[in-house]
């Protein structure tokens, strides 16, 4: 079977087709164009009509893949981790702008999963001392195994550190307070009728294991332990569904922080919610 011909019968959008082709096959868009017909040897045949007949099943093309994109980084994924949205995006850069390039500061990823918001802060920022918590042992083994590989050894701030546990409890007595927490819990409603579409994402990064009918169990919980460990003028912010902004504010305000304000994604909604902490 030629390139073209698989291209034709794939069953598949053709974006995804052109991913495998490139990902499975070695065969660029430019070489797809030059030499339509040159033909595909059975090993690869096989292995592109078995990703073809996942993502026929719906698998999202990350899994299928074993990476995505993050922040410019390329990072692997399996199913015990959500697939990292560009709308997360948004929570890093906020981080950048209050992370000084000159300063150590100490930063914590709270539900770190694939470890993308941890290692691309600690990418960003050589001299930070970064740390991502999770619940679940299999995420921080791709966590880690991300950070090996896209994290340069000598990095100043040291690699980044990985604690097992429920939220702030992960912590040992030596972990310290922090001049900036980020975390994109899991904040989708139980019952949500979205999860359907979700179904292959862990439902622990989706509806966390205190599935509530607000979906800000998780949330909940989490800033009333992570308020009390920011220092000083240290910031807190957090990702939320669409029609959660207003009352993650209020969590944040009643937990005494300040200059609580929301950040909108590239959608124009409300998805990052922060204060920071000090009079
Ligand atoms: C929405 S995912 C975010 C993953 C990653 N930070 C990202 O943005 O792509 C939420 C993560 O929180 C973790 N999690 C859920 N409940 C937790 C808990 N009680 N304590 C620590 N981590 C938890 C999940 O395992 C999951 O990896």
């Amino acid at each position: 079977m030629t390139r073209d011909e698989w291209l034709r019968a794939s069953g598949v959008e053709r974006s995804d087709a052109l991913a495998l082709l490139r990902e499975l096959a070695g065969v660029s868009r430019a070489a797809l164009l030059a030499h339509p017909e040159a033909g595909l040897d059975s090993a690869c045949l096989e292995a592109l009509e078995r990703a073809a007949e996942a993502l026929r099943g719906g698998l999202p093309l990350a899994y299928v893949l074993g990476w995505r994109e993050f922040y410019g980084l390329r990072l692997e994924l399996n199913r015990h981790v959500l697939i990292p949205r560009p709308d997360t995006e948004v929570l890093v850069d906020f981080a950048l702008e209050h992370l000084d390039r000159s300063l150590a500061a100490e930063v914590l990823d709270l539900g770190t999963g694939s470890g993308a918001i941890a290692i691309a802060i600690a990418h960003e920022r050589p001299l930070a001392r970064v740390r991502g918590v999770d619940a679940s042992a299999e995420a921080l083994e791709l966590a880690r195994r991300n950070a090996e590989r896209l994290l340069p050894p000598e990095r100043p701030g040291g690699a980044a550190l990985w604690h097992q546990g429920d939220w702030m409890g992960a912590l040992g007595p030596e972990v310290g307070d922090f001049d900036l927490i980020v975390s994109n819990p899991p904040y989708v409603a139980a019952g949500d009728p979205h999860l359907a579409a979700l179904r292959h994402e862990p439902a622990l990064a989706l509806v966390g294991a205190r599935a509530c009918a607000d979906g800000l169990g998780d949330i909940r919980v989490l800033v009333a332990q992570a308020a009390p460990r920011l220092r000083d003028g240290a910031w807190l912010a957090l990702e939320h569904g669409y029609d959660q902004a207003a009352a993650v504010r209020d969590l944040l305000q009643r937990a005494g922080l300040r200059e609580v304000h929301s950040l909108r994604d590239l959608a124009g909604i409300e998805r990052v919610t922060a204060g920071r902490a000090g009079k």
